[in-house]
């Protein structure tokens, strides 16, 4: 009788057939600095995770490299709040700071978005008639630009603005970062579960809902489509947001654009792991684990994720 079981029965006959094989270096770890902030903050649903200032970044950053920790996403949030104009000397510090500390040891990724930055807590800057793109986009390339300056690795525009890839890469281009790669949030659903998040780095929205710039979960081609589009404005890295939700679409991604594709495991879906752990109905890092593996078996090429430092102890 043909019985699948029978290669499922051992650890050894289980580990013959994976297929899915994992790399470690592949992991990016996210984490938070607020300008001014006098000590850490914790982050409600986010295990492991911290609002840090400065001195405590650079200690975790520390420990996490120890954990075998090499990619890091920073997500720099201001202490004052404009409508535009925004300063940039703060993260410039941190990513100066870091890079000071650490030289090459770590590769650092900036997140790349005005919302933690405006009053109103949208991507953009905003008039009475909504987005006025072309200053959005020349903020963001300003923002890309300082970030690189100050000694990021790579830029990674989370916005959401149509020709925001382009407009980054020519103020890379024409300031001497050919160099710098952008890792975009190209196919990013407007999304329940940024919630975590949006605590941690203060930029929920403060009147209306994120679903005019960012996409829609019941349209396929329009997800596709814009991930297209940030591969023709010059996006080294591509990348699906939610990771869990958007499964379907990393291999069609791929094959339309024959870039790597990302999954980011969001605040949302790592904080549910959280939650449940919390309560006792899961094992935490084994349900992370399995995550992952799962979006690796969908084709994700690199995972952001809030346990990248738990990778090592999970033995991986
Ligand atoms: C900023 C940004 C968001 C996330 C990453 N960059 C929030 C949003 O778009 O509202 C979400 C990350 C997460 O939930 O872990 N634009």
């Amino acid at each position: 009788m043909k019985r699948l079981m029978r290669l499922r029965a051992t650890q050894h006959l289980r580990d013959l057939c994976a297929e899915t094989e994992f790399n470690r270096a592949q992991l990016i770890q996210p984490f938070f600095v607020v300008e001014g902030l006098k000590q850490e903050e914790p982050i409600p649903g986010l295990r492991g995770n911290v609002r840090h200032n400065i001195p405590s970044a650079l200690k975790q950053i520390e420990k996490d490299l120890a954990a075998g920790v090499t990619h890091f996403l920073l997500f720099p949030v201001p202490a004052e709040k404009k409508e535009s104009g925004f300063s940039h000397d703060a993260t410039q510090q941190t990513i100066s700071e870091i890079r000071r500390q650490f030289g090459n040891s770590l590769c650092l990724w900036i997140d790349t978005c005005l919302c933690s930055c405006t009053t109103h807590g949208h991507c953009a800057v905003l008039d009475e008639n909504g987005i006025k793109l072309d200053e959005t986009l020349d903020e963001l390339a300003k923002s890309a630009l300082a970030f690189a300056q100050a000694g990021a690795d790579g830029i990674s525009p989370s916005d959401m603005m149509d020709g925001r890839v382009a407009r980054i890469r020519a103020a890379l281009d024409e300031n001497g970062f050919n160099l710098v790669p952008v890792m975009s949030y190209s196919t990013k659903f407007a999304s329940n579960f940024y919630g975590p998040f949006r605590n941690a780095a203060d930029s929920a929205p403060q009147f209306g809902d994120r679903r005019g710039y960012q996409l829609d979960v019941r349209n396929r081609s329009g997800a596709i489509a814009a991930s297209v589009r940030c591969t023709e404005e010059g996006a080294d890295l591509l990348m699906v947001k939610p990771g869990l939700t958007s499964l379907d679409l990393i291999r069609p991604i791929h094959e339309a654009t024959e870039l790597q594709v990302g999954a980011y495991q969001v605040s949302g879906e790592y904080g549910g792991l959280s939650v449940l752990a919390e309560q006792g109905l899961i094992k935490f890092e084994e349900a992370l684990l399995e995550t992952w593996h799962v979006f690796k078996r969908a084709g994700a090429q690199y995972i952001i994720t809030y346990g990248a430092r738990y990778a090592k102890q999970l033995g991986i």
